[in-house]
C-alpha cells in the first residue's frame, strides 16, 4: 500500500469555470474524486490538497515527508515563480511529477520555465484533467516497483 500526496496551487479551486479554454471543464472535486477513486481499487491511499497561499503549500510537503510515498502536484501559477516551492521539494527527498492541465509550451513564453521539472520524475502537460490520472498511473509503478 503506497501513500500519494496531490498537490494544486493557486487557483485551480476556480477549476470548472476558470478559463475552460485552457483548464477543461472538470472542478476540482470532479477530479480529486476520480483520482481517489483511482487509488483506493489498487489498494493504496491518496490526499487531495489545493492552496492559493505558497507557504501552505510548502508545509504540506514538509508534513509528508513522514507519510507520504510519492507527489503530483500541479503548482500552477507558482511552476513558474516559486524557488521556495523547488527547495521544498527537493529537501523533502520524496518523488513527484508535475502536472498542468494546459500545454504551457503552447502559451505565453513566461509558462515556459518551471523552477520545479529538472528535479521531477516526469513532467506531463496537455492533457487536461487526464493528466492526473497518467500520473497516478506512473507513481504506482514508481511506488510498487
Ligand atoms: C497550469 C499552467 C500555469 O501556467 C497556470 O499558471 C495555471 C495552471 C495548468 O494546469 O495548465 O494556473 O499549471
Amino acid at each position: 500500500m503506497a501513500n500519494f500526496l496531490v498537490l494544486h496551487g493557486p487557483n485551480l479551486n476556480l477549476l470548472g469555470t476558470r478559463e475552460p479554454e485552457h483548464y477543461g471543464a472538470d472542478t476540482l472535486a470532479d477530479i480529486a474524486e476520480q483520482l481517489h477513486r483511482t487509488a483506493s481499487q489498487s489498494g493504496h491511499q491518496l490526499e487531495s490538497f489545493q492552496s492559493n497561499a505558497e507557504h501552505e503549500l510548502i508545509n504540506k510537503i514538509h508534513d509528508a515527508r513522514s507519510h507520504v510515498d510519492f507527489i503530483i502536484i500541479n503548482p500552477a501559477a507558482f511552476t513558474h515563480t516559486s524557488v521556495a516551492l523547488r527547495d521544498a521539494l527537493a529537501a523533502v527527498e520524496l518523488p513527484f511529477i508535475e502536472v498542468h492541465l494546459s500545454n504551457v509550451h503552447a502559451r505565453e513564453e513566461f509558462r515556459q520555465h518551471s523552477f520545479l521539472s529538472d528535479i521531477a520524475v516526469g513532467v506531463i502537460c496537455g492533457l487536461g484533467a487526464q493528466g492526473y490520472e497518467l500520473a497516478l498511473q506512473a507513481a504506482i509503478k514508481h511506488t510498487t516497483k
